[in-house]
């Protein structure tokens, strides 16, 4: 039998990293966002579709600005391999428990990178026909898209460097850090 061993890298603590995004900036932007939601929803109920695992905790405190009627739903996908991001391939390794169809949905993401994630979501959540579909994203690198998709709710737009922290991993650590910070080495370099 052949076993693969995988090469976990050295860990850099995070708080050696440079702040991009504060806590105090990400909750402020995250409240203007929920009030937008909540007045762009009025009246209806709506379904926050998040992608695991990197938009949770995104998800977590947008949800608790949004004050109109809200359940929540999660898919997983694989993108990439592990570490680097290169292959381009993303497949549902986690589908929604609930039917979306005549729902109003909205994909919650922790960053529209390629577009190539939330491209193949939007697909795939298309063919349940829901009553309405729109994206909130709370990372936006609109300089590193190859598939042109654009979110109806971007938190902060940011350039193109590689980013850990606040959901956001590099091989699966720093989702825990309350902060964006910058990733010394950038692994899509
Ligand atoms: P896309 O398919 O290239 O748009 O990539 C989306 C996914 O790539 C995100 O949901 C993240 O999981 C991951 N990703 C892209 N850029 C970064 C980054 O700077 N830091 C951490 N993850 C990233």
């Amino acid at each position: 039998m052949t076993q693969t061993t995988q090469q976990t890298p050295p860990y850099i603590p995070a708080d050696t990293m440079e702040v991009l995004l504060s806590h105090e900036q990400i909750h402020k932007r995250i409240a203007e966002i929920g009030a937008q939601i909540t007045k762009d929803y009025a009246g209806e109920s709506i379904v926050l579709v998040g992608v695991l695992k990197g938009a949770a905790i995104f998800l977590s405190d947008l949800a608790r600005q949004i004050k109109v009627d809200a359940t929540f739903d999660f898919v997983a996908v694989s993108s990439y391999g592990k570490g680097t991001r290169s292959s381009g391939a993303v497949k549902l390794i986690k589908d929604l428990d609930n039917s979306i169809e005549g729902k109003n949905i909205i994909i919650v993401e922790d960053i529209l990178d390629t577009g190539l994630t939330l491209n193949f979501l939007r697909k795939l959540m298309l063919q349940h026909h829901p009553k309405t579909m729109r994206i909130a994203t709370f990372l936006d690198k609109p300089s590193r898209r190859i598939q042109q998709i654009e979110a109806d709710y971007v938190c902060f737009s940011i350039p193109n460097h590689f980013v850990i922290g606040y959901g956001m991993d590099y091989a699966e650590r720093y989702r825990n850090v309350d902060d964006v910070r910058l990733m010394p080495e950038d692994p899509h370099a």
